[in-house]
């Protein structure tokens, strides 16, 4: 008799988790913590087991690392297994010219489940689609980091006692760090007010604000009380306590002012992303004992994933409210925790299927012929880079495909939306009746096995060169 092969889950997005399957982690870590944290300092796993002793991790890290590398190679010592590494992309055959998709397949001989980080957005995700192994994403570009928003959660919710009605300030640049992405998803999805503090023009990416309010039923209330509904920046994401039931009402009963009163439980402090700017200084917020005077900050934990460079004051280290090394600390039981659940070795918990808790809409795909049509919008996307073109695939969520006005493309990989301006100029080309029409209704009203008949262009300019004509002209030359 054969044995049901278990499920391998890639954990490339926060959202990739259930809030129910989020517990779980939580749980198990806390029982690693429970069973093997040092005598003297109750944070920190000082002892091993023998649980993963058959089994080998893989990290493969194309940009710098730290904390993530080393807390996911300890955590699998810890485990009782072993590590391989690949920590220098200049060492290793990526400096050849290898492509993602063939490094991926390789490793999955070699170990049995694998972290990468990478530079590009989106590269986690295709990883994944070449892998035999689970993958877990260590941070790609400015897309996500899911381990370090666990990290993040565990810690808030050993503060905390529960990760419901927080309200969490975010601080620094939200536009380019990874670790926020994640973060306030999640944060939503568990019901917390977020606070946005970012440096200038280093606001949340259009495309994490429209998925914080259109998916996760974020609402946004203005910090001014006379206008509770403005657009402005100065502005906060409310989520109630339950949002997956929020789409049930019109109209959520939540007492803004009660939210706009409440203290801030967290300060949440990013770095400048450097390497993800041109430019390589910026007007950028401090933190430090002035700013936490405020009254609203007096009992806020003050979090940071960490390295800091200087926006978070040095003097903030013995402040009581300083919880970043034990957040870094957690780094270990919480990655025990997914490697080995990912791994299967816990006889009754699992991360086997998608389970309760957060219902992930189910958009159609819409996958392009390699070479033609549309590219994402994003060039520090995976399907922009010069090594992974030539088999990558743009391939695109279509979101809300019920209303045509409301369609949106959304990258696959790197989740970034087609903007407005690009989105009005598409056309979208049959193949089989090589012609092509502008606007996106042929996309939104197609069956999702049918979407394998049409090409997104960027325009009719793009279409017409690719040799499709347009719908009028077509239907007239097969009646002639
Ligand atoms: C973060 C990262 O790499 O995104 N570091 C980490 O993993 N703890 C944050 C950062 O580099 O600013």
């Amino acid at each position: 008799m054969t044995k049901a092969q278990p499920l391998t889950r890639h954990i490339i997005s926060i959202n990739d988790l259930s809030n129910q399957e989020i517990e779980t982690i939580f749980e198990v870590a806390q029982g690693f913590l429970k069973e093997l944290a040092d005598d003297t300092i109750p944070y920190r796993i000082g002892r091993s087991t023998t649980l993963a002793s058959k089994c080998i991790l893989a990290t493969l890290f194309y940009e710098p690392s730290t904390r993530t590398r080393l807390s996911f190679e300890s955590a699998m010592l810890r485990l009782g297994g072993a590590n391989i590494t690949s920590a220098d992309p200049a060492v290793s055959s990526a400096a050849k010219g290898e492509s993602l998709a063939d490094t991926i397949r390789v490793i999955s001989n070699y170990a049995d489940i694998v972290v990468i980080r990478h530079p590009r957005d989106g590269a986690a995700r295709l990883a994944a689609e070449y892998s035999q192994i689970p993958v877990i994403n260590g941070g790609d570009g400015s897309h996500e980091h899911p381990t370090q928003t666990l990290c993040d959660l565990f810690t808030l919710r050993s503060k905390n006692k529960s990760l419901r009605n927080m309200k969490v300030a975010i601080s620094g640049d939200l536009k380019g760090s990874r670790t926020i992405h994640s973060f306030v998803y999640a944060l939503a999805r568990f019901g917390a007010t977020i606070d946005p503090l970012p440096a200038p023009g280093m606001e949340l990416p259009a495309h994490v604000d429209r998925r914080l309010r259109e998916e996760f039923h974020s609402r946004i209330v203005s910090k001014a009380p006379s206008q509770p509904d403005s657009d402005s920046i100065d502005a906060l994401y409310v989520t109630a306590d339950q949002p997956h039931q929020l789409s049930l009402y019109a109209e959520p009963e939540v007492d803004y002012g009660v939210i706009l009163q409440k203290k801030t439980d967290a300060v949440y402090v990013t770095r400048f992303q450097k390497e993800r700017w041109a430019e390589k200084e910026r007007p950028y917020p401090r933190i430090d004992a002035k700013f936490l005077g405020e009254p609203k900050y007096s009992d806020a934990s003050v979090m940071h994933p960490l390295p800091r460079v200087n926006e978070l004051d040095v003097s903030l280290d013995t402040d009581r409210r300083a919880i970043y090394f034990q957040q870094a600390a957690y780094g270990v039981p919480v990655r025990m925790a997914l490697i080995s659940l990912l791994l299967h070795l816990h006889r009754n918990k699992s991360l086997h299927k998608f389970i309760g808790g957060f219902a992930k809409p189910e958009y159609g795909v819409y996958v392009q012929p390699i070479g033609t049509g549309l590219q994402c919008g994003n060039p520090n996307c995976i399907v922009c880079d010069p090594a992974e073109r030539q088999y990558a695939a743009n391939k695109f969520y279509v979101v809300e495909p019920k209303s045509e006005q409301r369609c949106k493309l959304r990258c696959a990989y790197c989740e970034t939306d087609v903007d407005d301006n690009a989105a009005a100029q598409l056309v979208v080309a049959d193949t089989a009746r090589r012609v092509f029409t502008p606007g996106m209704a042929a996309l939104a009203r197609s069956a999702a096995d049918k979407l394998k008949n049409l090409i997104v262009y960027r325009n009719e300019a793009e279409a017409a060169a690719a040799g499709f004509a347009p719908r009028e002209s077509g239907k007239k030359a097969s009646a002639g």
